[in-house]
């Protein structure tokens, strides 16, 4: 039987994309990485296609409005009829028919330890806060943005003399090893797309001071 497929939407540098392909590959998310879809030109596109990943570019500035690009959009994915979407730095506000479309299929990840600073900005905000710990969050995507129920956190204590850049570094750690846990999470449940936590205690956390491997989390 084939696994599961899973199709990454990116704007940008796609690091989390390439966690994600790289855990698909050693066995520890049980997924086909199907494409890996920019809004633009990216350089998560070329490392993507360089593994061997089809890729697809739907260029937001060759449509005239929203509705067409998103329409194309919605398109390139469900022709590789994946069972999950996964927003990885897709730096694209979606609209409520688009995201209703795709609704318990596509989850996101966001660094900060949501509902806390959805939106952008959030290492400096963490920073200026005070806050003690940050880190990051995979949730599904519903119309408001940031706003979906959590799905998993991984958790990263602020150091002192963190500056926004350092502790988006540590962060961007623990998202490679988050996403792919995650996925794993959610493809490993007999009904995939039931899997949301409302409730703060219920969320599969990741410690940054555990060894934790797919298998544990999911398990
Ligand atoms: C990550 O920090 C992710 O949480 C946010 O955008 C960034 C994307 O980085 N949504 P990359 O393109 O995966 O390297």
């Amino acid at each position: 039987m084939s696994q599961p497929g899973l199709v990454i939407l990116i704007s940008g540098r796609g690091s989390n994309a390439l966690a994600i392909i790289e855990a698909a590959r050693d066995g520890r998310l049980p997924a086909e990485i199907r494409a890996v879809i920019a809004d633009g030109p990216a350089a998560g596109l070329e490392l993507a296609q360089q593994l061997g990943i089809d890729t697809v570019q739907i260029a937001r500035d060759r449509f005239p409005d929203r509705t067409a690009f998103e329409q194309a959009l919605a398109e390139a994915i469900e022709a590789f009829r994946p069972e999950l979407v996964a927003l990885a730095g897709f730096m694209r506000v979606l609209s409520r028919e688009f995201v209703t479309r795709f609704a318990g299929r596509m989850v996101n990840i966001h660094p900060s330890l949501l509902p806390k600073y959805r939106g952008l900005d959030t290492h400096a905000r963490a920073l200026a806060a005070g806050d003690r710990e940050h880190g990051a969050s995979v949730h599904w995507v519903t119309p408001q943005l940031d706003a979906g129920p959590v799905i998993a956190r991984a958790r990263v204590a602020i150091l002192p003399g963190d500056d926004p850049q350092r502790l988006s570094e540590r962060v961007l750690e623990q998202e490679h090893r988050l996403y792919p846990a995650a996925l794993a999470l959610l493809l490993s449940e007999p009904v995939t797309h039931g899997h949301e936590c409302n409730d703060e205690t219920d969320a599969l956390e990741l410690d940054r001071d555990l060894d934790v491997d797919g298998r544990r989390i999911a398990g």
